[in-house]
């Protein structure tokens, strides 16, 4: 008994020091102290063993016992740490992996073509101009020669905060506020949020305009032509037709609407331009002289040219946009391709 306890010491250290991995120390330590183990049997068969014997033997086996616990402990030990020095050496990180991209901001389309627009006009001198959204019947309606029964506020249904203040359906009564406070002669340029009762795929209830005045005296239609026709040139391109269709608004006379040759089909005709080769893209004129009157010039002295435009068809045009809503639906899919 005793040399087979001595082998069992020799044969069981010898195999604790092979073990690689805490699983393999765990199968040692179940094969010797486990209770079928070799060693937890031998203490339980101690009885059976003659009573001279017994008690060397049964130290023996517990000396065996304590020093095999201490060497498994010792090994988990150490199989832990190299496992810790394993992980610091070869770090788990892949420095070959291509790093996340920071996803970068950039102007909405709505904002990107106001600015397009707007420096156009600055770049030809004119003055950016704001005025209030919620807006008074007269400079909405009553100052721009639209009184009240005018069959022109159909097309201007709007939010309406009490009958004489309202969401402002275009951004014309700027020119009125600012004809008030400003003497001539004047060039300004308005961008901003207009509302209207309208929803579709080519209408929201809120959208954006920007209008242009320019007071002086002898101003013709020939200017206006000028103007927008460089304004369209520098937004478009430089071989974009445009055509100047006679028109009527309250506020300007003569008045116009003013069509470029359709940037899907160029003049062919297709479903965008509803097959006649041209859209519609701003309305202008002639100032009326009752406007000038309302906003306290002399019409007498003073001429002026206007023009409104709205950004969103604007921009659809200029980016083959075939829905409004997607301007409004913040999708970054969309908004990250301008
Ligand atoms: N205010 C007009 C609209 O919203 C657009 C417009 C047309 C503005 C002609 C003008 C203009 O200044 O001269 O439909």
């Amino acid at each position: 008994m005793k040399e087979e306890l001595t082998t069992i010491r020799q044969t069981s250290l010898k195999e604790i020091e092979a073990v690689t991995s805490e699983s393999e120390l765990y199968q040692v330590k179940s094969r010797y102290l486990g209770r079928s183990g070799t060693i937890t049997q031998i203490v339980k068969n101690l009885k059976n063993i003659p009573a001279e014997e017994r008690s060397t033997i049964g130290k023996e086996a517990n000396d065996l016992k304590k020093d095999l616990t201490a060497a498994i402990d010792n090994a988990l030990q150490n199989i832990k740490q190299s496992k810790k020095l394993e992980h610091i050496e070869k770090p788990s990180i892949d420095v070959t992996l291509p790093g996340r991209k920071q996803l970068l901001g950039n102007k909405h389309p709505i904002t990107l073509v106001t600015d397009q627009i707007t420096q156009v006009f600055t770049t030809l001198g004119f003055e950016i101009v704001e005025g209030p959204e919620i807006e008074l019947d007269f400079f909405n309606f009553e100052a721009l020669n639209i009184p009240k029964d005018h069959p022109a506020r159909d097309m201007h249904d709007t939010f309406y905060v009490t009958e004489e203040v309202m969401l402002r359906t275009h951004t014309s009564p700027v020119q009125i506020r600012t004809m008030q406070k400003t003497k001539p002669p004047l060039k300004i340029i308005c961008p901003g949020k207009v509302y209207r009762c309208d929803s579709d795929v080519s209408h929201t209830p809120m959208f954006h305009q920007i209008e242009g005045l320019m007071v002086d005296t002898n101003i013709t239609f020939g200017d206006l032509k000028g103007l927008l026709t460089i304004f369209i040139h520098t937004i478009f391109d430089e071989n974009t037709a445009l055509r100047f269709r006679p028109s009527f608004f309250p506020f300007t006379e003569p008045s116009a609407e003013v069509d470029i040759q359709c940037v899907m089909c160029r003049g062919a005709g297709c479903r965008v331009c509803s097959g006649t080769g041209w859209i519609e893209i701003l309305g202008c004129g002639l100032v009326n002289p009752k406007v000038f009157a309302n906003a306290g010039y002399n019409p007498d002295e003073i001429t002026g040219l206007a023009f409104g435009l709205g950004v969103e068809r604007t921009a659809m045009l200029k980016y083959g946009v075939n829905d409004i809503r997607l301007f409004f639906e913040n999708d970054y899919r969309f908004l990250s391709q301008f």
